[in-house]
């Protein structure tokens, strides 16, 4: 709801895969045993007769980081925006199988669409702050869901969790568009957590950062998964071996003329990238695709 429809760069700059990736540790999130947030089972989205992803099933973790990786138009801004009713808009949009949240199917009919992305907040890839201050950027979503008593403890603590506040602090009242593309994305991530939402969903956030900016949102997220839950999509194999605890591997399916995305693998992440087992996962990884 904070969010204007995505202007996705469709891009392959950052494909080119090491041939070397280092991966976090194993931590104590590593098991497969947290409590599922997302649990997707045979989905399939049709846009018109193109059926762009087939039977993907995953289960995402509260609390982790689950990346999304792939090659270029195999479907992750698709699941991605799937899981927040994002693509309800989107004319000949329709999804099968099932896809609960918490336990309830997002699709199901009665499921207010402006509710689920107030709980589920979403990032884009380009940062899209309103042409208005910086206060009122934070403070949008907020007035318009009512919560306007304390108000500027809310945009603060927004600010402080996106771990940008001390950069805007003494400028709340300037246009938000005066800000560096990092210092914009991080606004947009405060924009959305203002709201306290559950999930945060983060479509190539990093894409059109330098690497100082992209570093200091990698850290961003390892702090905001105490809070939140995270979804990243990526390009950048490095930063999902960085900050991912699970990462899915996409890729296209080709016959008879057509492309479809499909999930390959879904794992651990350092499994994922050093012992994957499907071939399709470890050609990608290790830069033999395309
Ligand atoms: N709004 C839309 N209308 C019609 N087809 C779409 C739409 N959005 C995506 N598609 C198609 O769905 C497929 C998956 O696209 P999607 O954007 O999900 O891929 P992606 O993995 O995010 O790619 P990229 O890495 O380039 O961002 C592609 O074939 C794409 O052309
Ligand atoms: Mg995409």
């Amino acid at each position: 709801m904070d969010e204007s429809p995505a202007e996705v760069d469709v891009t392959m700059s950052q494909v080119a895969a090491p041939l070397a990736i280092e991966v976090q540790e194993a931590s104590e999130n590593d098991a497969a045993t947290g409590e599922v947030v997302f649990d997707l089972h045979d989905v399939n989205v049709y846009y018109g007769q193109a059926l762009a992803v087939a039977g993907v099933s995953l289960e995402i973790y509260k609390n982790h980081i689950t990346a999304m990786i792939g090659p270029s138009g195999c479907g992750k801004s698709t699941i991605v925006r799937s899981l927040n009713r994002m693509n309800d808009s989107v004319s000949g949009f329709r999804l099968t199988g099932e896809c609960t949240y918490h336990g309830n199917d997002l699709y199901a009919s009665g499921v207010d669409p402006v509710e689920v992305r107030r709980r589920i907040g979403m990032v884009f890839q380009r940062p899209n702050p309103f042409p208005k201050s910086i206060y009122d950027n934070i403070a949008w979503a907020p007035r318009i869901l009512g919560l306007k008593e304390n108000l500027d403890e809310r945009v603060e603590k927004a600010l402080r969790g996106a771990a940008i506040w001390d950069e805007v602090k003494d400028r709340l009242k300037t246009s938000a568009l005066g800000l560096s593309g990092g210092q914009q994305q991080r606004l947009c991530i405060a924009r959305s957590i203002a709201i306290e939402p559950d999930v945060l969903l983060l479509d190539e956030p990093c894409s059109s950062l330098d690497p100082i900016s992209t570093a200091s949102v990698e850290d961003l997220m390892q702090e905001l998964k105490r809070d939140y839950t995270i979804v990243i999509v990526t390009h950048n194999m490095q930063q999902a071996a960085r900050v991912a605890e699970r990462t899915a591997f996409f890729s296209l399916d080709v016959s008879e003329g057509r492309r479809t995305g499909i999930l390959v693998e879904y794992d651990e992440t350092s499994k994922l990238f050093t012992r994957p087992t499907d071939k399709r996962t470890e050609d990608y990884v290790t830069g033999r695709f395309g």
